[in-house]
């Protein structure tokens, strides 16, 4: 997605080889419009998939996410990382390992919103590691539903996201790919 790459290029940088800072349009600061374009570019490339819901993870993929059911006129769940009280009970869950962030959690699911007759569409901000929607797409496999793929904005294909989700079968569709990272480096792989 152009937009989307010239927007990293303007704004973001490489806090080192691989962490980028987008936090003035993506997950601090918001840019509406270009939550609007995501969401169309999703819309265009999943609408034939099938799908019955988008999933996403709190807290950063919910903008994207929130924009794309608007113009795929579908519902939307975000998977919590945190446990409350008021979710307790029928929940499924699993634990993710975040190698970015070096932390574990519970990710979870209220077993009211999903049903084996469901084809998941799962969104997220960034893809590093992919272990964040390999816990999501164990919460649907648990509930005997289907992942129909998964939507990534931004993704940094020199970590092993991608291909560990390719592995076991799954559709990974990034809006833009990011090849390498340095000091005054963003570059994006040739498609
Ligand atoms: P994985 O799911 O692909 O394995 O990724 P990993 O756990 O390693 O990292 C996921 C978390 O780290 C996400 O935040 C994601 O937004 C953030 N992250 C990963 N790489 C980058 C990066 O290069 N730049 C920025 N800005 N963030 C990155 P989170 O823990 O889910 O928090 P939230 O922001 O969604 O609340």
């Amino acid at each position: 997605m152009e937009t989307l790459k010239n927007r990293i290029l303007k704004d973001g940088h490489a806090l080192n080889e691989s962490v980028l800072k987008v936090d003035s349009f993506l997950n601090h600061g918001v840019d509406a419009k270009l939550m609007q374009e995501i969401g169309t570019t999703f819309k265009e490339h999943f609408e034939n998939h099938g799908i019955t819901k988008i999933f996403t993870i709190e807290s950063s993929g919910i903008a994207p996410t929130v924009m794309t059911a608007l113009q795929m006129e579908l519902p939307m769940v975000t998977l919590k990382k945190q446990t409350s009280k008021i979710l307790s009970g029928d929940v499924y869950q699993t634990t993710v390992h975040s190698f970015t962030k070096a932390v574990d959690y519970e990710l979870t699911l209220s077993k009211k919103f999903i049903s084996p007759e469901d084809n998941i569409l799962i969104i997220d901000d960034f893809l590093a590691y992919g272990e964040a929607a390999q816990g999501a797409i164990r919460l649907v496999e648990e509930a005997g539903a289907k992942v129909a793929g998964i939507g990534i904005v931004i993704e940094k294909s020199f970590q092993p996201g991608r291909k560990n989700l390719e592995d076991k079968g799954y559709e990974v569709y990034s809006l833009a790919r990011v090849s390498k990272l340095g000091k005054d480096i963003i570059e994006f792989v040739e498609e």
